[in-house]
């Protein structure tokens, strides 16, 4: 008889370790933090169990938990008190972001902090770039998001990871950060950015659904594969030093995609409504969560992630841990 034994390889946990091929480490993840202006105290995020809006009084001592089970990377959200047209709070030299990051680098000068840099959590409309009428304009937006982009490095950010989506956001955030000193900080670009469904929950935490209409005309069609890589690639040709494929697991080929055109390090985002999907199916007892989320986060590195945003970066170092 011939025929193939493939369980030869999987007939004892010794050897499936030996033969298996792809791990998650804790240096893989990257912990998302919000941070809201004027809260006394966290407040967990009612569609994110387990995931909270931090006081900037309560943000060290969440810092300090994640880095315990060996966490060295955050990206940071603020919300600010005053939110207005063209979102000036998200360049303020002393904005929540900028605080906070002021804050974690002062006591954690190690740490690598990331700042998403964006303007919908800090515009009255809710959209990422800066409207006529209810288009939202390219160019200004461009104008808008450089200068938030210098200020949180100014204030300590290590990567500056745009996410408005807007044409070019890449050359000119490099082109501003060169002309200001920042020529050794990276960019981390949410290169492939899908209009989706999956971040319902992120907009309850960071309190920036748009007032108005959807993010269509700047965020990516889901159905799209090719455009995915003609984006990530003009963002590679204006000097991003990291791409992403943002929600992750609907687009695992996108990931598998990128990763075989380019050379960058490449991040996968497991964003708000993938979180609170398997928060909410684990809750009523239907899965065993944390099975379905390392099946899930090696899926994302097994498709090509060298890294991984996720909420459940503190849970996964815990499980890596123990
Ligand atoms: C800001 C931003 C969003 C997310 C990350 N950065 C929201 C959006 O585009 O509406 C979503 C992250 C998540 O769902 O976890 N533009």
């Amino acid at each position: 008889m011939n025929f193939k034994r493939h369980r030869r390889l999987r007939k004892n946990p010794l050897m499936r370790d030996l033969v298996r091929e792809t791990t998650l480490s804790v240096n893989d993840f990257i912990q998302p933090l919000f941070v809201k202006e004027n809260l006394e105290q966290k407040e967990e995020v009612a569609s994110m169990p387990g995931v909270y809006q931090f006081a900037l009084a309560d943000l060290l001592e969440e810092v300090e938990s994640c880095v315990q089970l060996g966490i060295k990377s955050f990206i940071i959200f603020g919300i600010p008190a005053v939110k207005d047209e063209v979102g000036s709070e998200a360049s303020n030299p002393d904005g929540i972001v900028q605080k906070a990051l002021r804050l974690i680098k002062q006591h954690y000068p190690d740490l690598i902090l990331i700042a998403d840099t964006c303007l919908c959590e800090f515009t009255s409309h809710g959209h990422c770039g800066i409207l006529d009428g209810e288009t939202v304009v390219n160019d200004l937006s461009l104008e808008r998001l450089v200068q938030v982009a210098i200020s949180q490095a100014e204030a300590g950010a290590d990567i500056i990871a745009p996410s408005n989506a807007m044409d070019g956001y890449v050359a000119a955030i490099r082109e501003g950060l060169d002309k200001s000193g920042f020529d050794m900080v990276p960019i981390m670009s949410y290169s492939v950015k899908f209009a989706s469904s999956f971040y319902g929950p992120f907009r309850d935490a960071g309190e920036s659904a748009p007032a108005f209409g959807d993010r269509k005309t700047y965020q990516m069609d889901p159905a799209n594969r090719l455009e995915a890589l003609r984006e990530a690639q003009s963002d590679e040709e204006e000097g991003a030093d990291f791409l992403m494929v943002k929600p992750a697991l609907a687009f695992l080929d996108v990931l598998r995609d990128l990763r075989n055109q380019s050379n960058l390090p490449l991040v996968a985002y497991n964003v708000s409504g993938e979180y609170s999907m398997v928060k909410a199916a684990a809750a009523q007892g239907w899965i065993d969560e944390r099975a379905v989320v390392l099946e899930s986060l090696i899926g994302m590195k097994r498709a090509g992630a060298d890294l991984i945003i996720s909420y459940f970066a503190k849970d996964v170092a815990g499980y890596l841990k123990g």
